[in-house]
């Protein structure tokens, strides 16, 4: 390369004018008009119009053989434009470069898809080609949104005295819930390191070490079934703190927020941020983590079917819950489109979805014939029903899925239905989680944060009495229905945590087998400790306006947690895996 780039693309203008420069870039876009040669060149700051004249008769002869994506360095010299070939959109738009000498430092075979923002092509080329995708300024642009977050991230913590440590990659198992990805060990036969699903032990012994605030932005892996807003492999913002209880930890994270929303989209977000009990949100909104940039709230219709004739829903009326959820905007919904609700309230679990219209003052359609009239008054009464619409009613035993079930399909039929205004920012903080679960498929209770969370003194006897009665000292954080950060106040007793650990079934010897460490160092003078993690990714999603977590991770996998471009997970030699001591069973 004999030129030397003195300027990016992306930064010329008016000011530059009369200026020698040399660019360097990607051909982005070339026309011949009237016998001269435009080409606009890329590189990361920009685009900027290079103009190939037949008075330069070498430089004008090399252009003819350029095509979308050489990589071309240029001297030119600056030139306004003329007044009428102004473009107001672009940056350079004001000026154009008079080529002077070109240099073609790279040619390109013809892209599968244009580098421009909007591609008619499917996501899986996109990924092959992620070289390609990342040259998308739409792509570019949201890699240096995340780039700024972290900028940000990390003056807010260095600023408020965290330290930033980093914690190993090959670790023991973490339990946050998911299946562990392991790495066999080569030198100690027949034993497998984990790869971390969140450095939560280790900014635990942190605080013990005496540390008092860490942060770091860091990778976790979780073997999970992928949704558009996981990945196996993502980044957290993991912060930990001593000597604090939950109001110091979310008073000071929402400050985060609000200099992160500040500074890059320009949001004002007010504080204190409302706060809304696990129990209230399932109440509410059938979620614990509730989009609250619209109503359509539950409505209990228990008491209104006390003693009902109608046999489905008889056993919840009695020993159970029965919700609604009422729907002017879907009045007019045919029969398919409740039919698809009703598949969607099943697929969640629901023994059905049962409907019916209210229109003009009496119920019709659904269930309407085997409900008795002074229910149905009691039913216009309960659910304040001012208009018509579509009443949905789930009933069942079990409270806590039919709210579920409820939860869902007000998130559906508010997506249908266009009811999300886009512009709102909706935070809150969902509190007081029950701090067990119990798993049927296990048989046993299971932390539902993680068995590391202290539970709430005044719960501390529900834990062997009425496990699923204790709550925890547990806080998530929501943005328009998305989890982006969960914490809690840890236990930092050796005997409440074994308490707990017996509470989960773990025997003596698990326990000392999988957390021997921890157990050891709580007893040596843990002092009282709490944090939070935020899912870094799904925050850089959100404030970039992304519909997917991919489009904010430069080499993110597929939904089948698939690297297209380098072709990964891939089988491995016999000879490596003999190495390993692995015997493949089939
Ligand atoms: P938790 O499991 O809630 O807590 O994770 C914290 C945040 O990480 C994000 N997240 C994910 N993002 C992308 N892909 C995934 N597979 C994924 N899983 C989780 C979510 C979530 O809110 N150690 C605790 C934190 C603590 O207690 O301090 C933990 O990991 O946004």
């Amino acid at each position: 390369m004999s030129l030397k780039r003195t300027h990016k693309c992306g930064e010329l203008n008016a000011s530059h004018a009369g200026q020698d420069v040399v660019v360097c870039g990607w051909v982005d876009n070339w026309r011949d008009h009237a016998g001269v040669f435009f080409v606009d060149l890329r590189d990361r700051y920009g685009r900027v119009q290079v103009v190939f004249s037949p008075e330069n008769p070498p430089a004008f002869a090399a252009a003819q053989k350029f095509r979308s994506e050489y990589v071309l360095a240029v001297k030119a010299s600056v030139a306004k434009r003329p007044e009428n070939a102004i473009n107001k959109e672009l940056s350079t738009g004001e000026i154009e470069l008079h080529v002077l000498e070109v240099e073609v430092l790279n040619a390109s075979k013809t892209p599968p898809f244009p580098i421009k923002d909007y591609v008619d092509v499917s996501e899986d080329i996109r990924l092959t080609y992620r070289y390609l995708d990342l040259r998308r300024p739409a792509l570019r642009d949201k890699i240096l949104m995340r780039h700024k977050i972290a900028q940000l991230t990390r003056e807010f913590f260095n600023g408020e005295g965290f330290i930033e440590v980093e914690t190993p990659i090959l670790t023991k198992s973490t339990p946050e819930g998911a299946r562990d990805f392991l790495v066999p060990s080569r030198l100690r036969e027949r034993e497998f390191y984990a790869l971390p699903q969140s450095p939560q032990t280790y900014k635990q012994i942190l605080m013990i070490a005496g540390l008092d605030r860490y942060y770091q932005i860091v990778k976790c892996f979780r073997d999970e079934d992928l949704r558009k807003d996981r990945q196996p492999e993502f980044t957290q913002i993991d912060v930990e703190m001593s000597f604090i209880d939950e109001d110091d930890i979310m008073s000071l994270m929402e400050k985060f927020v609000q200099k992160l929303f500040r500074q890059t989209i320009g949001a004002k977000i007010q504080l204190p941020l409302p706060r809304h009990t696990y129990q209230d949100c399932m109440r509410r909104f059938g979620s614990d983590k509730p989009d609250t940039r619209f109503g359509h709230e539950l409505c209990d219709l228990t008491p209104v079917f006390q003693g009902t004739e109608f046999r489905a829903f008889q056993s919840a009326a009695s020993e159970g819950y029965i919700g609604g959820l009422y729907f002017p905007e879907a009045v007019a919904f045919s029969r398919k489109q409740t039919d698809d609700l009703i598949a969607l309230a099943k697929s969640f679990g629901a023994k059905g979805l049962a409907w019916m219209k209210y229109q003009d003052g009496a119920f019709d359609g659904g269930i309407s014939k085997f409900i008795s009239d002074a229910e149905k008054s009691r039913l216009v009464e309960q659910v304040g029903m001012a208009s018509n619409g579509l009443l949905l009613i789930v009933s069942d035993e079990n409270v806590e899925l039919a709210q579920t079930v409820l939860g869902v399909i007000r998130n559906r039929l508010a997506a249908e239905l266009n009811l999300i205004d886009e512009s709102k920012l909706a935070l809150h903080w969902t509190v007081d989680f029950p701090m067990l679960e119990y798993s049927p498929d296990e048989d046993r209770y299971v932390a539902r944060h993680h068995p590391f969370t202290s539970p709430k003194p005044e719960d501390m006897g529900y834990i062997d009495s009425a496990p699923e009665k204790a709550r925890a000292r547990a806080y998530d954080l929501i943005l328009n229905g998305n989890e982006i950060a969960g914490g809690s106040i840890r236990i930092h007793t050796r005997e409440m945590q074994e308490k707990v650990f017996s509470a989960l079934k773990l025997t003596p010897e698990e326990a000392r087998a999988k957390f021997g460490f921890l157990l050891d160092a709580l007893s040596f003078g843990a002092p009282p400790h709490g944090g939070i993690a935020f899912g870094f990714d799904r925050l850089v999603m959100l404030l970039s306006g992304s519909s997917s977590i991919r489009d904010v991770i430069a080499f993110p996998k597929t939904a089948s947690a698939m690297g297209l471009m380098e072709n990964t997970p891939s089988e491995v030699d016999e000879a490596q895996l003999k190495e390993l001591n692995i015997r493949l069973i089939h």
